[in-house]
């Protein structure tokens, strides 16, 4: 489909585009963790200011590439999959980061510290569509547990989906799940329409929320491309096959 002679993307895989995106929005500045692009300087200043961070590749998926980086006790350290390697200097560090992400466009986002479930992090799925009325909807929202001593939760690197309520039951009553469930699904539509302001060819998101220990929701990426099967997983099916059916009415499988 073309608008005045201009391609209109149905999937935006660039994060940095996306973020950029979304930060025109005033009400999604405060909860997405500041954003910049990976190079010695910005490093340096964000271990800084923040003591822990994420680097990622631009165009990643899967947590493939996607590196935990701390600054502790005057120590530097990354974790990649499940190796954790420490420098006794910030050059030391740098130089070992930059090996790792020479080939490719990085960004550096200044890191959550995720609720945990048995000791392993989690985040959330915030699966948001254009329903058959042309509206955007939350259609789903589901937990995702990394794998033992992992830094990510995707399911493609062992993460494990499970209900959000479960996850979030650890630390809320009834009506606070109630309240913070609804929350997240306004802030979905609220993306989806920020979003779609600016790439006007999506038709489905896919949120990754992670919760800070106190509980508030921070967007980490949004992926345009979201895979849905994962909501098979929750006990109540009516969930997958909504999801299912308003794919099937702007014509994806
Ligand atoms: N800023 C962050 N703070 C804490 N955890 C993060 C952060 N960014 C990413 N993660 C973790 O890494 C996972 C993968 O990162 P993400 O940005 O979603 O890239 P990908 O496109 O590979 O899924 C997230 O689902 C989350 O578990
Ligand atoms: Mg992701």
């Amino acid at each position: 489909m073309t608008i005045g002679g201009d391609a209109v993307p149905q999937y935006v895989s660039s994060k940095w585009k996306k973020t950029e995106a979304l930060l025109r929005n005033r009400s999604l500045q405060n909860i997405i963790p500041k954003t910049v692009r990976f190079n010695r300087i910005q490093l340096k200043t964000m271990l800084e200011s923040s003591g822990m961070v994420y680097i990622k590749p631009d165009t990643g998926s899967y947590g493939n590439g996607v590196m935990r980086v701390e600054r502790k006790k005057g120590r530097y350290s990354f974790q990649a999959g499940e190796r954790l390697r420490t420098f006794s200097t910030f050059d030391f560090l740098f130089e070992a980061l930059r090996k790792e992400t020479k080939s490719r466009r990085y960004l550096i986002q200044r890191g959550i510290h995720l609720l945990k479930y048995k000791g392993r992090r989690f985040d959330l799925r915030v699966m948001v569509q254009l329903n058959p009325k042309k509206a955007w909807e939350t259609t789903g929202i589901i937990g995702r547990v990394a794998a033992p001593r992992k830094i990510v939760t995707n399911f493609h690197n062992g993460g494990k989906p499970m209900s959000a309520t479960r996850l979030l039951g650890q630390h809320l009553n009834k009506q606070a799940m109630e309240n913070k469930i609804n929350s997240l699904e306004v802030l979905g539509v609220r993306t989806a329409k920020t979003l779609r302001r600016k790439f006007p060819g999506l038709r489905v998101i896919g949120l990754d929320v992670g919760m800070d220990p106190s509980l508030t929701p921070w967007i980490l990426e949004v992926n345009t491309n979201p895979d849905p099967y994962i909501f098979r997983k929750l006990p109540d099916p009516t969930i997958f096959r909504t999801i299912q059916r308003y794919a099937k009415a702007y014509g994806r499988k």
